[in-house]
């Protein structure tokens, strides 16, 4: 049962079964016009007999066999071995017949007698004197078409019954010996064919999350299986490289929730080494509560990310007005700034609104973190200006500051988990590195993206885009 459950074998039997019907159908056909010419040679004989014997009857005698025998083997080339010659009048009464019949005669159906009556050549096959006999019953006419009398010929089919059983033997055992080869060499090819299958399924059996960096081998020809080897090469190596991005996440994450922890234990230690007055302890407790207010937001920006890997974070899509809805966020912001005396400057460019399909909650998620960013990173009194506009088939906001910027090196990794250009003052300012990662996903998940525009020292721009929506008039 194993055996046809492999490739090779199935292709190896359809391959069979094809050539042997093909063979079976091509023997029927040979055999079948072997017959046919055989048969009709053999008629053809016997016709040639009939007309010679027929031309050379004494017209007043007409079934008087006259010397036919030399006649014959002048005409046809020699005496045509048995071959039993009749001859009758027309009512089927005998004249005479061959030596070799002896005291024998060829038997004259009732049908024939008919047909040669009315001028018809009749063909039979007869089993007579214990063997097969083709006999034709040929009328001979004579002055004015009537017919005087008729000529039977018969000639024995053992010959050509003989050829043909010896035609069917040799085709009945080159079909078997032809499938046995065809077989042979059909399963040979499959396995040639299939042997970097087995190479693929050792090498894919010991790839584990311990060595993802193993590759099956690419097959010297490019064929369906050198791309299958380069698909599953492919699959291993997006795997390999999620599998490194987890690891990394993972690291990253332990240590950004450790550093908050150390310090809190650090505090609350250092509180409880001796007594102090009540102030005291308000201040340590307020220093606590800033880390604890950090690690809550760690947490809660790591679930987001989490959740949003897993697919399990859904967005709840509405028409929005992109307008309404970043001046908003910029109203909330206000007050972000007010530390840094930074002014936040707003534009809307269409009056009329710009429409998109999306989920309010996430999209003021992603202004805050930008507009929170480009505050952050702003020099004292300097201006944050937001502009929402569209472009083509796209609505963008761009939020721009005059602060630090960004370089040209940082910038392909700043979307990155935890990626920060300046730890330290990214901590400080409460930052987990998650915020534009966050971002990122958001803007994703609306069909949309973020660019950047930064100039180390002048100042950076983020803008996002998102594919309009029409709304209904
Ligand atoms: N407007 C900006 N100006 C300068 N640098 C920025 C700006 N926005 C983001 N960055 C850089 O990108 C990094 C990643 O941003 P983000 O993911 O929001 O993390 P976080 O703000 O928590 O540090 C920041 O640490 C900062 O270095
Ligand atoms: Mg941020």
């Amino acid at each position: 049962m194993k055996f046809v459950k492999s490739i090779r074998a199935r292709l190896t039997l359809w391959y069979m079964i094809i050539l042997g019907c093909t063979l079976v159908l091509f023997s029927a056909l040979v055999y079948y016009q072997m017959s046919r010419s055989l048969y009709k040679s053999v008629d053809r004989k016997i016709l040639t007999i009939s007309e010679v014997v027929a031309s050379s009857l004494a017209p007043h005698s007409p079934s008087v066999f006259s010397d036919i025998e030399k006649k014959l083997a002048k005409e046809v080339g020699r005496q045509p071995a048995a071959k039993f010659i009749q001859l009758m009048d027309r009512s089927g009464n005998i004249g005479s017949k061959s030596l070799n019949l002896k005291n024998k005669r060829l038997p004259v159906s009732y049908e024939a007698l008919k047909n040669a009556a009315n001028g018809i050549v009749t063909y039979e096959t007869k089993e007579v004197f214990g063997e097969p006999l083709r006999i034709i019953t040929y009328p001979v006419k004579q002055k004015g078409s009537e017919v005087r009398s008729i000529v039977q010929v018969a000639t024995s089919l053992a010959e050509v019954r003989d050829t043909l059983r010896r035609l069917i033997f040799i085709l009945a055992s080159i079909v078997p010996l032809a499938l046995i080869i065809a077989s042979i060499g059909g399963i040979f090819l499959a396995n040639k064919a299939l042997k970097p299958v087995n190479e693929i399924n050792r090498i894919t059996k010991e790839i584990t999350s311990k060595n993802l960096g193993l590759r099956v081998p690419q097959p010297a020809t490019h064929d369906e299986l050198g791309q299958l080897v380069e698909t599953i090469n492919g699959m291993i190596e997006r795997l390999e490289k999620s599998f490194k991005q987890i690891q990394q996440f993972t690291a990253d994450a332990s240590h950004e929730l450790k550093t908050p922890l150390t310090i809190l234990k650090g505090e609350a230690e250092l509180a409880l080494r001796k007594e102090r007055r009540p102030e005291e302890y308000r201040q340590y407790l307020e220093s606590s509560l800033e880390e604890v207010n950090r690690l809550s937001r760690l947490v809660q920006d790591l679930l987001i990310l989490s959740k949003a890997d897993m697919g399990r974070l859904t967005l709840q899509k509405e028409p929005l007005n992109l307008v309404a809805l970043t001046d908003a966020c910029c109203e909330q912001c206000k007050f972000l700034g007010e530390g840094k005396n930074i002014q936040l400057v707003f534009n809307h460019s269409q009056e009329a609104g710009v429409w998109v399909m999306g989920d309010p909650y996430r999209l003021k998620q992603l202004f805050y973190n930008l507009i929170e960013n480009a505050i952050k990173y702003s020099n004292n009194g300097g201006t944050v200006e937001i502009t929402t506009g569209s472009n083509g088939q796209y609505a963008n906001v761009s939020i721009r500051d005059e602060g630090l910027g960004i370089s040209k090196e940082d910038i392909p990794y700043i979307f990155d988990r935890f990626y920060r250009v300046d730890k330290s003052r990214s901590r400080e300012a409460g930052g987990t590195g998650l915020g534009l990662s966050i971002c990122k996903w958001i803007a994703e998940a609306h069909q949309g993206k973020i660019t950047v525009e930064s100039e180390p020292g002048t100042g950076s721009c983020f803008t996002v885009w998102i594919p309009k929506h029409e709304p209904d008039a």
